[in-house]
């Protein structure tokens, strides 16, 4: 049993909880899925001290701890996790008409240059954060811009709410405008720096963030890779195969190799901890290699169906023999929304599509633990466990007059939970806890 703890530093809350104890796509839902209808999640230190059925868990507690009662018709979890998501871009989500590299120069490299200036960096980071938290979302894996000043005003900013963020600053010097790139030596040094200060600083992770292939020339891809080495622990996140076009401008830039993962594997640019966008079009071959060096792939489902890139097929990512880590992410601002639920929702559509199926229990799994495994940080986020960090989300499970309406023909957890991830959204979501500490709460909606 955990050690008794002052009460005025412990908070409790009860309802039913769900959340899973091991991979549900290997080893099935039956061993991993936990539900219990009744439990208490008691928080101190910014850890969770306790968790189990209600009238167990309230016998232990410190006495005079006050417990805050969410009701049946909630479900308490795990916060979710993105691990893909550009702050920058969301001021312009929504951007019309273009498919990803007419996009990313008519919209995107337009308003990253924006953040030279770090009071706008402070003010689009804060935003974004609050929207996480509106979106239930604790932990995102986060795009800043060429500028540091981009990733320190974000990591300030974080740091402040005390959220578990991994971030780092793009690296570019080539086939991007002038404001928006970086040298070889330019984008190594600054990006040391930043290790320095921020990677493993309270709960703040660094990510060598080179953008992709073609805006990297192959000296800033041999830096990068080296960077990376340097300071082991930390990330590395990229894009890969999102789009035909794109793939086809790699092989025209990087002749020599094999195919568009080959140009990171070169430049030893994949391995535990190294996260890619997309990746719609990897190949076999380059699948097993994700599999074999433990790369993992950011599965965007909005932004893949709103810039037109492509269905990325989770089952076959997944396969047995193979499996790739595959993380959910929102890929903002080519992503359309903040919600987990509704990116749960296109990620079912977009597995359909493939002529698969997805259940309501495999995808909670995945915006959570499923996608903290894709980080190799399960041990520490993204499930409800005693000695987890405590973030965690409370969702209503009638949040919308229709939502309620639909919940009188429901029969149990799972199809409760598909209604939630095919109809919910940033509604749905009633409180958000980091690290022990209620972060966000829901004001009263009022339906006629
Ligand atoms: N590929 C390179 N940069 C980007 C970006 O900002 N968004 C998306 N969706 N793809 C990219
Ligand atoms: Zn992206």
């Amino acid at each position: 049993m955990a050690a008794k703890t002052k009460a005025a530093g412990t908070t409790a809350i009860r309802g039913p909880v769900l959340t899973y104890t091991g991979d549900a796509f290997l080893e099935g839902l039956e061993s991993t899925m936990r539900y219990e209808p009744d439990a208490i999640v008691a928080m101190s230190g910014g850890k969770i001290t306790h968790f189990g059925p209600a009238r167990k868990v309230r016998t232990q507690l410190p006495p005079g701890t006050k417990i805050r009662e969410y009701g049946k018709d909630t479900i308490i979890l795990a916060g979710f996790i993105d691990c893909h998501v550009h702050y920058p871009q969301t001021q312009i989500i929504g951007a019309y008409g273009e498919q990803l590299i007419d996009w990313l120069n008519k919209y995107t490299f337009v308003a990253e240059q924006q953040f030279a200036k770090k009071p706008h960096a402070r003010e689009v980071a804060k935003v974004f954060l609050k929207e996480c938290l509106r979106a239930g979302t604790t932990t995102a894996t986060v795009y800043c811009t060429v500028h540091p000043q981009s990733v320190d005003a974000f990591f300030e900013e974080s740091e402040a709410l005390g959220m578990r963020m991994i971030a780092g600053k793009i690296m570019m010097d080539r086939n991007a405008p002038e404001a928006l790139t970086d040298t070889p030596k330019k984008g190594y040094d600054e990006s040391k720096a930043l290790i320095k200060k921020w990677h493993d600083n309270g709960r703040q992770l660094y990510c060598v963030t080179p953008r992709f292939a073609p805006t990297s020339s192959p000296e800033q891809m041999e830096m990068t890779g080296a960077l990376w080495a340097e300071h082991p622990g930390t990330y590395l996140q990229s894009h890969v195969s999102e789009n035909r076009g794109e793939v086809a401008w790699v092989k025209e830039l990087y002749p020599k190799r094999k195919g568009y993962l080959d140009t990171y594997d070169h430049y030893k640019q994949l391995g535990p901890r190294a996260i890619y966008g997309h990746g719609i079009w990897l190949t076999e071959e380059e699948l097993k290699r994700c599999h074999e060096t433990g790369t993992a792939i950011a599965h965007c489902p909005t932004s893949n169906e709103f810039l037109g890139s492509g269905l990325f097929n989770l089952k076959n990512a997944k396969k047995a023999e193979r499996p790739v880590r595959v993380g959910l992410a929102t890929d903002l601002g080519a992503g359309t929304s903040f919600s987990i639920l509704q990116t749960l929702n296109e990620t079912y559509k977009v597995a359909q599509l493939n002529g698969n199926k997805l259940s309501a229990g495999h995808a909670f799994y995945f915006a959570s633990r499923g996608t903290a495994q894709a980080l190799y940080l399960e041990d520490k986020i993204g499930s409800i466990a005693a000695g987890m960090e405590a973030d965690v989300v409370v969702l209503d499970l009638k949040s919308t007059p229709i939502i309620e309406y639909r919940m009188r023909y429901c029969k149990d957890i799972e199809e409760a939970l598909f209604i939630q991830m095919t109809m919910g959204d940033d509604r749905a979501v009633l409180a958000t806890y980091v690290a022990g500490r209620l972060a966000y709460s829901r004001p009263a909606q009022k339906y006629a």
